[in-house]
């Protein structure tokens, strides 16, 4: 949480990311890449298409690392541990930094089982216990009414919208410390995008967000931090609001007002 005490903000510091290179083969993605990310606050990462927004947000629970020639050069820390540290269990970090993509993916499973996955792959077997999670994560991503009596029904049979929040269930299942979305509406309808957003207000009162949105309007409205990004660079990171309403870099100041992107 943020608190101001003589002007000086105190803030905690879920994820940090310092001097951050990164590489797919010699092509230099991100560029020395400073940011925070503040535990229960939405941060939203933005700038035109192919700026490394996508390619930061995999940084974070190193969802790059299964791309063959990519490489990482200095930190991201989560909760002040290294996760490129060589001590790291990936699949642990994934766990605790989990991530929702842009086009709904539903395992071709029942609703039921897809929620459960991820208890059931680490070894949960008792019914009462799925149970009781699959409820809890339903009911957090706001589908149990929905969906409480066909729960044997396959999740691919589902609207779309219904399948994000399936996927939001699914990550909730496991208890994540931090949730990634990439553009994760812009499959979705507005009436769907705007029921995921309040979803994420909600959300953040236990865990800590990062979205990568083409929307600014959705930025805006969703973040409390953003990040401008252009070919690799953060040019500029800080309070939503001051960043849209006074940036404090021309580049910036060109792109929220539409000069290119
Ligand atoms: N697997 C990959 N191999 C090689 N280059 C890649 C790979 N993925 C991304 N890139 C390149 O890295 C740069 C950043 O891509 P990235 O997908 O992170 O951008 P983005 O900001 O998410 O773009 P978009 O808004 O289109 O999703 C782009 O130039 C892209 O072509
Ligand atoms: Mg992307």
């Amino acid at each position: 949480m943020t608190g101001t005490h003589h002007g000086i903000v105190a803030s905690s510091n879920k994820v940090e990311i310092r001097s951050l290179d990164f590489f797919y083969g010699k092509f230099h993605a991100l560029k020395s890449v400073t940011m925070s990310v503040q535990q229960n606050m939405i941060t939203a990462l933005i700038g035109p298409s192919g700026c490394g927004k996508s390619t930061l947000l995999r940084c974070l629970n190193r969802m790059n690392d299964l791309i063959p020639g990519a490489s990482a050069k200095g930190e991201v820390l989560l909760d002040g541990s290294d996760i490129y540290d060589p001590s790291i269990e990936v699949a642990e970090l994934r766990k605790r930094v989990g991530m929702v993509f842009q086009r709904p993916n539903p395992f071709p499973l029942s609703i039921f089982s897809n929620v459960v996955y991820g208890l059931k792959v680490a070894g949960v077997r008792n019914a009462a216990r799925l149970a009781e999670v699959a409820e809890q994560s339903l009911r957090a991503a706001w589908l149990w009414d929905l969906l409480k009596d066909k729960l044997d029904h396959s999740a691919l049979e589902l609207p779309m919208d219904q399948q994000q929040r399936l996927c939001v269930a699914r990550l909730l299942a496991v208890q994540p410390e931090v949730i990634l979305m990439d553009e994760p509406c812009s499959a979705l309808d507005p009436i769907a995008t705007m029921k995921i957003e309040e979803l994420m207000l909600e959300l953040k009162k236990n865990y800590t967000i990062v979205i990568v949105t083409h929307n600014m309007q959705q930025a805006a409205r969703v973040s409390d931090l953003t990040g401008y990004m252009l070919l690799g660079e953060m040019i500029e990171f800080g309070d939503t609001n001051s960043l849209f309403t006074k940036p404090s870099k021309k580049l910036t100041e060109d792109y929220i007002t539409g000069k290119y992107g």
